[in-house]
């Protein structure tokens, strides 16, 4: 069935009927995929625990509905297109048939090293179609996939292998980035020398480097394919059991698991993939996200395998062989619907105009943003010169919590304004919130985002620690999901995202915790103490901004010392987390309680001190002068 919805009229009412009926409204979503058994319940819920069930009891596997039920109607018809990170290197195209057959494969070769459902399977892997080959055939056995970001360094990807206690590891031996190699397998075997639980390690031969092969753990990709069947039987899985854990960063500690379960994600990426981009069955779609995202789990496999799309996974970078990438891509196969980040946006707006200008872009009919707020410039640039001014802006606003899509604009059907996430998906129900936990019901005011409802997609428990989750999300307000993120409606109702609220940072539409890039500094043997904050970041949406302090035996020069902070923080998480900016002082602003202010030193970075506000607390008020004075 076809539950697009085609108007904005239509909009209003499935919205207003999804609100007052949300049981039935889901079930009849979900009336639309292949069970095994269909659930006893639509929800059960609260939000106190919290716990958080759809579709109790149902029976499924996601992957006999990304492929196996596709088969008969669309088994011809393309599934995967790969392009490579070099133009010269020839692209390679998967039906659906054939891409269920790599999928099995791919299943059988988990099987054969060990894994059965349940295990934790951790994924390592550049954008290679392997990659999307091993998410699914994870999913086909009842593995839960951890896939890990190949730009996190060896101790991130350790720390999170030992939380989940990953069993085996799917890897590569190198990557390509542009013009760069790097070395993956490497990174791996320095991970594993503190991660116990790991058993095996599949690697795939991406760029034909002579790795090293540890003997009765490591085997090749290739030689196993010799051994494998192309079948495999997808397990049958309860509504409930995992899919998969993604890590994210939230205000405090290590990046925490978030834990995606089978039945009520593949209804809610499904159903919002299909309504947001108004997909059609010819159309080539394309999604620019890593698949160690959550965008590129649930819009570069999942929601397009789900509805029977062709999804288009690209290994290389925006700038490679240049800025035109991107744009030579969409007419090379035609894209019809494309989905990327504002960062994206701004290094290719910073690339002139020539670029964009050379292609034709014609096949293009939908246009996405996501992952941060998009500036006013951007958008437009965005609308006019890739869009022509013909294909509709749609800011998409969720997090690797919510799973799927939660405001959105839905393509030619209800209005997009720049920088406006416009209105709630069907289902999805926000409240703002103010200082006092009191909702705000009118518009044009600016508040705390929350939801009052679940949905189907969103987290069900952070893996491992349980409070944790209730402490991050449900604590806040009573019973109520709290986001992070500030937010205001305008007068029409349409929804802007400010921004967050806590101390996350969104670099590149990546989210870092201030306090998970200070430990990671801390670590430096000259540091003593480390805070950090965000700034506005003309490309990057928001920079890297750390004070540090350091210790007696500090290296001669602050260049040196720059150096070596940088080099601890690219250690300890990866180079996404390289912060932009490092200045030395000599202590840092504290209330007499030991407290750092955060509040002057965001205000130092952003260079706004004429007005540092309250400072009459501080333990040592003449170490803010010196701030200020050394200011990057
Ligand atoms: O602050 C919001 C911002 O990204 C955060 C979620 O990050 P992550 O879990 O990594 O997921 C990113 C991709 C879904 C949010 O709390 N964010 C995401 N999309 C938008 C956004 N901010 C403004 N507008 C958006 N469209």
């Amino acid at each position: 069935m076809d539950y697009r919805i085609k108007s904005f009229e239509e909009y209003q009412e499935t919205y207003q009927r999804s609100v007052e009926q949300p049981e039935e409204f889901w079930a009849g979503i979900a009336e639309n995929f292949t069970w095994r058994k269909k659930w006893d319940q639509v929800l059960d819920w609260n939000f106190e625990e919290p716990k958080v069930k759809w579709f109790v009891n149902g029976k499924l596997n996601i992957t006999e509905n990304c492929l196996d039920r596709h088969l008969a109607t669309r088994g011809n018809k393309l599934a995967l297109i790969w392009e490579p990170n070099d133009p010269k290197e020839r692209f390679i195209r998967f039906t659906y048939r054939e891409l269920h057959e790599k999928v099995c494969q791919m299943a059988n070769i988990l099987k054969r090293n060990g894994v059965k459902k349940g295990d934790r399977v951790c994924i390592y892997m550049p954008m290679i179609p392997e990659l999307a080959f091993s998410v699914l055939a994870c999913a086909r056995i009842g593995a839960v996939h951890s896939v890990i970001f190949a730009g996190f360094s060896h101790t991130a990807m350790a720390d999170r292998i030992n939380d989940a206690e990953a069993k085996v590891v799917l890897t590569s031996d190198g990557l390509n980035r542009g013009p760069k190699q790097i070395p993956v397998k490497r990174v791996v075997d320095e991970a594993l020398e503190t991660c116990p639980t790991v058993e095996k390690v599949v690697v795939v031969d991406r760029v034909g480097w002579a790795v090293n092969m540890v003997e009765g753990r490591d085997v090749w990709y290739h030689e196993e394919l010799q051994h494998v069947d192309k079948n495999c039987p997808a397990e049958e899985m309860d509504s409930e059991d995992l899919l998969f854990i993604l890590y994210t960063s939230g205000s405090t500690g290590k990046p925490k698991g978030v834990v995606h379960t089978c039945g009520g994600y593949m209804v809610n990426t499904d159903y919002t993939f299909r309504n947001v981009f108004q997909y059609e069955e010819s159309d080539i779609y394309w999604c620019t996200a890593d698949i160690g995202w959550v965008t590129g789990h649930s819009y570069l496999l999942y929601g397009p395998l789900l509805s029977g799309a062709t999804t288009l996974l690209f290994e290389g970078v925006p700038s490679f062989p240049d800025a035109g990438r991107f744009w030579q891509v969409i007419d090379k196969f035609g894209v019809n619907i494309f989905y990327t980040a504002p960062t994206a946006i701004r290094s290719l707006m910073a690339s002139g105009l020539d670029h964009v200008l050379s292609y034709s872009l014609d096949s293009l009919k939908v246009l996405g943003s996501v992952g941060e707020p998009i500036n006013e410039e951007a958008w437009h640039w965005y609308h006019i010169h890739v869009g022509k001014e013909r294909c509709p802006v749609v800011d998409t606003w969720w997090q690797t919590e919510t799973g799927g899509i939660m405001l959105s604009s839905l393509a030619n059907v209800t209005p997009t304004k720049p920088g406006h996430a416009a209105f709630p998906l069907p289902g999805v129900q926000p409240i703002l919130i103010d200082q006092a936990g009191e909702e705000i019901t009118e518009n044009e005011q600016e508040g705390y985002l929350c939801m009052k409802f679940p949905w189907p997609g969103m987290i069900r428990t952070t893996y491992g620690d349980h409070e944790r989750c209730r402490q991050s999300y449900f604590s806040a307000y009573k019973n109520l999901y709290f986001t992070g993120d500030g937010a205001k409606r305008d007068a029409n109702g349409l929804w802007r995202i400010i921004g967050r609220v806590d101390d996350v940072i969104n670099v590149s539409g990546h989210r870092f915790g201030t306090a998970e890039i200070e430990n990671a500094i801390n670590q430096n043997k000259h540091i003593v103490e480390s805070a950090v904050v965000g700034y506005p970041h003309d490309v990057k949406g928001q920079g890297i901004y750390a004070f540090v302090v350091c210790g007696d035996e500090a290296p001669q020069s602050p260049e040196h010392l720059r150096a070596e902070v940088i080099e601890t923080v690219v250690d300890q998480i990866g180079k996404i987390a390289k912060p932009d900016k490092i200045q030395i002082v000599s202590g840092l602003p504290k209330t007499r309680s030991g407290k750092i202010m955060r509040r002057i030193l965001r205000k130092v970075a952003e260079g706004e001190t004429s007005n540092l506000g309250d400072t009459s607390t501080l333990l040592d008020p003449p170490i803010v002068d010196e701030i200020i004075k050394g200011a990057l």
